[in-house]
């Protein structure tokens, strides 16, 4: 029962809407067809869970997941117990107060990553209010191969609300890793997200910044230095791309640089494209082989690459 109840806790904590998924763990024989105890052992580790009491899921959410529950438990024909109905009618007479809300991520036994979220795709014309697939992707292979950012300079462009970077920076030891993003509105979140998660947030090794990739000057660049680059979901828009690789040109300053960009594939041109502007620029590219993806939950239907991408050498 335990490892079930571990996997409905991850689900619930992170936010995760597969519903077929939690249905499917509520199916699982351990479980005894959702009867009494059961109900009430997922109750503790979801709505009662002190994380989700300190930093709660959205409420939409929290009513969605005690209806896929309340729903399962009628389907097997057991007794709905009180404590899941009065939770369950409790939370369904909550009103959504439009306060933020969070979700979780437990990345092993001594460490949750919590963030706070938006559950909106675009929120004030950027997208970056919520972490995406390519995001967990790149920081489960951070967390696999943490000696690339040992003692390293890192720098992350269109970082949004902070995984990647709080990933690295718990488990991979950089000397100095900078936060970017366009989003000044991206920047608040990241901002409070790296209180929730870093005790010493005020570090030197920490830095925030407001960076446009069509506005990066070589002065900059030659301040940042960076090692290397970190980028996850940045490519995108079509749009964008080549002052993203024009961006990548000008920061790449030394010989030894390099970076790496995971992307869903969700459009085959846009990859295409970068991968065009990145040979016009004199880079060459390596594609990264497949990780094994066991940390995060994710979206099964997600197709990711990850790029190294270095300069060609004279
Ligand atoms: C799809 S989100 C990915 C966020 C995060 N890396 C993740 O994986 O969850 C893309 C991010 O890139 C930022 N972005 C888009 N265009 C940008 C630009 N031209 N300059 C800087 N940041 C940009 C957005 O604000 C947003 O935070």
């Amino acid at each position: 029962m335990q490892d079930v109840l571990k996997k409905i806790e991850n689900f619930f904590l992170s936010v995760t809407k597969n519903k077929n998924e939690i249905l499917s763990c509520f199916e699982n024989e351990a479980l005894q067809s959702l009867n009494t105890e059961a109900q009430e052992r997922i109750v503790e580790i979801t709505i009662r869970n002190p994380l989700c009491r300190k930093y709660a899921p959205p409420l939409s959410y929290q009513k969605f997941f005690l209806r896929c529950l309340h729903d399962s438990v009628e389907k097997f024909g057991s007794e709905c117990s009180d404590d899941l109905m009065k939770t369950y009618t409790d939370i369904l007479t909550m009103q959504d107060d439009g306060r933020v809300s969070y979700h979780s991520y437990k990345i092993d036994g001594n460490c949750t990553i919590t963030l706070q979220e938006s559950s909106c795709i675009v929120v004030k014309n950027t997208t970056g209010l919520q972490t995406w697939e390519a995001g967990k992707y790149l920081s489960e292979w951070c967390i696999r191969n943490p000696l690339n950012f040992e003692r390293k300079t890192v720098l992350e462009l269109g970082s949004g609300i902070g995984l990647l970077g709080i990933v690295v920076l718990k488990f991979c030891n950089p000397l100095k890793y900078i936060f970017s993003d366009k989003s000044p509105e991206v920047l608040k979140f990241l901002s409070s997200n790296i209180k929730i998660n870093i005790q010493d947030f005020n570090n030197s090794a920490i830095e925030q910044l407001q960076l446009f990739w069509s506005d990066v000057t070589e002065k900059e660049a030659n301040l940042l230095l960076p090692d290397v680059i970190l980028g996850a979901d940045i490519v995108f828009d079509i749009d964008t791309i080549g002052s993203l690789v024009l961006a990548l040109k000008i920061l790449l300053v030394k010989d030894s640089a390099c970076a790496y960009i995971a992307s869903t594939i969700r459009n085959p041109e846009t990859n295409n494209k970068f991968l065009a502007e990145l040979a016009t620029a004199g880079f060459i590219y390596i594609i990264l082989k497949r990780h094994e993806q066991s940390i995060f939950i994710y979206d099964k239907s997600s197709d990711f690459v990850l790029y190294q991408i270095l300069k060609l050498q004279k």
